[in-house]
């Protein structure tokens, strides 16, 4: 495998691969020893035309754990924001040597056109692109979910997820319907239907309107950000309305079947899909998420560029 541009490039045995390795992985990082030299001598840019703090911060950080050298691009105070495209800032990278590029853009696609480029020698990694897909946060969110709740199997199977909120701009719930669900998962979308995309009912999945109605069932709350940023129109009445209904409060929780874990991706809006009692709850599994992102985002790039993981030794 070259890319990872969507979770649809991998098939089952290769999620669950680079979960066991990112296992094996963040064994290093809790040592005193927390690099290795696989990627000594590599390049790897972090291409970000778009705001982030955790994808872009844990892949610097898997990068220099695995020794590589890292570029660190930024949108704002580059040519980006004179009108360079996309196109030609990658092909400035790439006569610089990259190895692999991580990029994040706002442009649905955005990773899978750099991919296509003739010229494109090295791996392209899909950090988040519009609403399409973010395939290593979902692989750090099974990771997260398996750790927790997989009773020693090696995949999800028979666990039940809601991912509850903004499905229609979030690629983070696109990349973990595919994910979860290959992995052996039931997956349940809660939202309002304004908040839901168009062909929803082709999505292997079940939808429900009614939050309540599900959370003495679930295994998994996966909330969604309102991701204010993509919004034009109006897709709920107010933001109280929007909490009373699909937040996942106090009260919520105190609904929840013991065992069951609180999932979000960050960036939080705290008071609106979740308030702080949940999100700073024992249930919160919310900080660890950012802790795994770095050995599954190690384990990410330890498979595309040093090839396969028998040969970590540890
Ligand atoms: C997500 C993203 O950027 O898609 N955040 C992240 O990567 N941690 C989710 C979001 O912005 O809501």
């Amino acid at each position: 495998m070259k890319h990872l541009l969507s979770i649809n490039d991998l098939s089952k045995v290769d999620a669950i691969s680079i979960l066991d390795t990112a296992e094996k992985l963040a064994r290093v990082s809790d040592g005193p020893m927390k690099k290795l030299p696989t990627l000594r001598g590599r390049t790897i840019v972090n291409l970000f035309a778009e705001d982030s703090t955790r994808t872009r911060i844990s892949f610097e950080a898997a990068a220099k754990r695995l020794s590589a050298d890292v570029i660190n691009f930024s949108a704002k105070g580059s040519s980006v924001s004179k009108g360079e495209s996309l196109k030609d800032t990658a092909q400035t990278l790439q006569a610089m040597g990259a190895d692999a590029v991580i990029v994040r853009h706002s442009a649905s696609g955005a990773a899978q056109r750099l991919a296509d480029l003739e010229w494109m020698s090295g791996s392209v990694i899909n950090a988040g692109d519009g609403t399409h897909e973010h395939p290593s946060q979902a692989l750090l969110d099974a990771f997260t979910i398996r750790k927790h709740l997989a009773k020693g199997a090696d995949d999800l199977t028979g666990l039940r997820v809601a991912i509850v909120g903004d499905v229609l701009h979030s690629r983070v719930a696109r990349s973990n319907v595919l994910l979860l669900t290959k992995l052996g998962a039931h997956v349940t979308l809660v939202s309002p239907p304004t908040l839901l995309p168009v062909g929803v009912s082709s999505w292997p999945v079940d939808i429900a309107y009614d939050f309540d109605s599900l959370l003495e069932s679930v295994d998994v709350v996966m909330m969604l950000r309102i991701q204010l940023e993509r919004m034009s129109d109006l897709f709920f009445p107010n933001a109280r309305e929007y909490s009373r209904y699909f937040g996942l409060t106090k009260d919520r929780l105190q609904k929840l079947k013991p065992g069951a874990i609180v999932m979000h991706p960050g960036p939080m809006n705290r008071g609106l899909e979740i308030t702080a009692d949940a999100a700073d709850s024992a249930r919160s599994v919310i900080v660890e998420q950012v802790t795994n992102g770095v050995s599954v985002r190690m384990a990410i790039l330890y498979l595309l560029l040093a090839g396969s993981a028998g040969e970590i030794a540890l």
